[in-house]
């Protein structure tokens, strides 16, 4: 990939998806950073699926859910000046369904816990953090 320049933006998640789909907040940091000629945009970690985000406002790649309106704004944020664009995919593993980065940050929701899908029994914070239900049968 050849970029315009050397000034690469970070990805930074911005704790403002619903329902894993991106708003116009979005639009307007990736497009403010666009605008100021960063020849790299990386829009912020984006989860696999629902099950695998940090947090009920990240955004994710839900088949469906990429189709719709607000879905298109990465790609129309970062198309302003031509910079080029590039998406962080990943998966929450064990620090999955918590808290906002203001709020108790990697602590457990406080309602509307998802399961989340680890690779290991250890929980991200002992004592804490949730651990994948089939970890906690006895064998
Ligand atoms: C608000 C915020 C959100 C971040 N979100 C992500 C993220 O989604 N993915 C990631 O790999 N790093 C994330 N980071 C880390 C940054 O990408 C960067 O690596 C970190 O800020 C260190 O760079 P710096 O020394 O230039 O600040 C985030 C940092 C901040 C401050």
């Amino acid at each position: 990939m050849v970029l315009e320049n050397r000034v690469v933006v970070s990805p930074m998640d911005q704790y403002c998806a619903v329902d894993g789909v991106p708003t116009d907040w979005h639009l307007v940091h990736l497009g403010s950073r666009a605008v100021g000629g960063a020849g790299l945009v990386y829009v912020e970690m984006t989860c696999v699926s629902p099950e695998g985000r940090i947090t009920p406002a990240a955004p994710d790649c839900g088949t469906t859910r990429s189709a719709t309106p607000s879905g298109a704004s990465w790609t129309s944020a970062t198309r302003t000046r031509r910079p080029s664009c590039a998406c962080q995919i990943g998966h929450s593993g064990r620090k999955g369904s918590t808290q906002l980065g203001w709020e108790k940050m990697d602590h457990p929701l406080e309602s509307n816990n998802w399961p989340i899908v680890s690779a290991s029994p250890i929980p991200y914070l002992e004592g804490i953090s949730q651990v994948l239900a089939r970890f906690l049968v006895k064998r």
